[in-house]
C-alpha cells in the first residue's frame, strides 16, 4: 500500500503553541477518583480547586480531572494509555487490577490482546473513563515519529509487531550512538 510522505512537507500552522500541557477527564467524586489515580494508576496527584485535581506520570503532559454532575460518556477511543515494559508486565497489571476491581469500582477490564502489534488491555473506571495498559518501548509512541507514515488501518497493521521492534531498535541504536 502506498505510504504518505508528509514528513518532508513543512506545514505552517495557524496557531503557534508551545506545549501540550494537559488533557482532561471527568469524575463524579473527586476524593474517590483521587484514590484510584494514586493507589491504582500510580499518578502523582495535586488538588487544584474544590472540584478539580491534576495528575502526572513524570514531568510532561498532565491530566486534569474535573468533578461534574452530568453523566460522562467517554468511549474506548477517548482513553489515556499507560505503558509498561513488556507482555508479562501487561499480564501482571491485568491480574492486579482484576484483584482490585471491586474495591475501586472498576466497571470493566478487557482481556489483554495483541492489536496493531501492541499487547494491551483497557479498563473503565468508576467514572466511565477509559484507560489502556500497554507494552511500549521507553518513550512511548514517540518512536512512531521516526518511522514512515502509514495510511493503513491501524488495527489491521500486520507489521505492528515489526513496528514496535523497529522502534525498540532505534532507541537502542540512539543509546549506543550517545554512549560512543
Ligand atoms: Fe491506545
Amino acid at each position: 500500500m502506498a505510504q504518505a510522505k508528509s514528513k518532508a512537507k513543512k506545514i505552517k500552522p495557524i496557531l503557534k503553541t508551545n506545549y501540550l500541557s494537559h488533557g482532561t477527564v471527568e469524575c463524579h467524586n473527586l476524593a474517590r477518583a483521587r484514590r484510584f489515580y494514586e493507589e491504582v494508576l500510580g499518578f502523582e496527584v495535586v488538588q487544584t480547586s474544590k472540584i478539580s485535581l491534576m495528575m502526572r506520570h513524570g514531568k510532561g503532559t498532565i491530566i486534569a480531572c474535573v468533578e461534574t454532575r452530568r453523566k460522562t460518556a467517554a468511549g474506548v477511543y477517548s482513553h489515556f494509555g499507560l505503558d509498561v515494559d513488556d507482555k508479562a508486565a501487561v499480564d501482571e497489571a491485568h491480574k492486579l487490577l482484576s484483584g482490585a476491581r471491586k474495591e475501586y469500582g472498576i466497571k470493566k477490564i478487557t482481556r489483554p490482546l495483541v492489536q496493531h502489534g501492541t499487547y494491551s488491555f483497557y479498563l473503565i473506571d468508576v467514572d466511565d473513563n477509559w484507560w489502556e495498559i500497554l507494552e511500549n518501548p521507553k518513550g512511548g509512541y514517540n518512536y512512531v515519529f521516526d518511522l514512515k507514515e502509514s495510511n493503513q488501518d491501524w488495527r489491521e497493521q500486520k507489521q505492528g509487531r515489526t513496528r514496535v521492534a523497529k522502534g525498540k531498535r532505534q532507541i537502542t541504536q540512539r543509546k549506543k550512538k550517545k554512549a560512543a
